[in-house]
């Protein structure tokens, strides 16, 4: 419910969200991938209150099990619906892929997923030849492959497993010339096979743009599904909250919460995204114990 109380059980610093009207949503990733959807959520709904969830401690999580994504995940969203969260983003392909079913049927709250932009990318590519690149556990999910089943088969689609990028981009090393190297060996069977357009398929790729940008120039497109999740987000809101839309409020708050080192996180957030955070009133906490 919009407007409700909220209060956070193992923390005791918070961004008073009592008081507003609007919707406290929920931003969850692996790690520092999501910011690429936060930026994305502040542009269009800057009016809101956020709590951004990155799991930094255990990234990444495409290389993990099945399973233990699932769990994990699962545990780490209902953490953000008992602190309050009127909308989850589960901003990781890799749990959206393995766990996205589970969380929906524990939550009563509106739970959005990301998904590689594959099907979009095979509507805009010229040539039929399209890279995607995403996490291993991504890659081999039944729900990834079930939706390259419905695109047409004329389109063919390179599969390359990112292995090494995701700890990287955490390391605040996107741009660097170990990150390049890597990415070229990854990108190498995508351009061989001469796609025209790459998906970035996990939330941590689009701070790769400029590498990639670097690596293989400015005529490839690039697909990341941020606005799209976003738009969905807020088509979502509108319908559930329709007097929020009336809001005269410009910015609401961001609090930033890792399980990792939340000093990092901040001054990552502020390094990486393109939205002003001075804007926003900014609180940034280390995650407690989770059950
Ligand atoms: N941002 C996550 C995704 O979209 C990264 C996964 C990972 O931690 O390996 O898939």
């Amino acid at each position: 419910m919009a407007g409700k109380n909220w209060q956070y059980s193992s923390q005791d610093c918070l961004i008073d969200h009592i008081g507003t009207e609007l919707s406290l949503i929920g931003v969850f990733d692996s790690g520092v991938g999501g910011l690429s959807i936060l930026d994305e959520a502040l542009r269009q709904l800057p009016q809101h209150d956020y709590i951004y969830l990155a799991d930094s401690a255990n990234a990444p999580y495409g290389e993990k099990s099945s399973d233990w994504i699932a769990q994990r995940s699962l545990s780490l969203c209902t953490y953000l619906a008992n602190a309050g969260c009127d909308a989850i983003v589960v901003a990781c392909n890799t749990a959206t892929a393995q766990a996205i079913a589970q969380i929906r049927a524990s939550l009563d709250v509106p739970v959005i997923g990301v998904e590689p932009g594959i099907k979009p990318a095979s509507m805009q590519t010229q040539n039929g030849i399209v890279g995607v690149l995403a996490t291993e556990a991504t890659l081999k999910s039944d729900k990834f492959n079930a939706l390259l089943a419905t695109l047409p088969s004329d389109c063919r689609f390179i599969k390359q497993a990112g292995a090494g990028l995701v700890p990287l981009i955490e390391a605040g090393k996107a741009d660097s010339e170990e990150t390049l190297d890597l990415l070229a060996s990854h990108l190498e069977p995508i351009q061989d096979a001469g796609a025209d357009t790459i998906v970035l398929g996990c939330t941590h790729y689009p701070f790769l743009r400029k590498a990639i940008r670097k690596l293989l120039g400015d005529s490839i497109a690039l697909i990341d599904t941020s606005e799209a999740v976003v738009k969905q987000l807020k088509r979502q809101l509108e319908s559930l909250y329709p007097q929020e839309v009336n809001t005269d409020r410009s910015n609401g708050t961001v609090q930033l919460i890792s399980s990792k080192d939340e000093t990092v996180l901040l001054a990552m957030a502020q390094d990486l995204m393109r939205s002003d955070l001075d804007a926003h009133a900014i609180q940034a906490v280390l995650l407690g114990k989770v059950s």
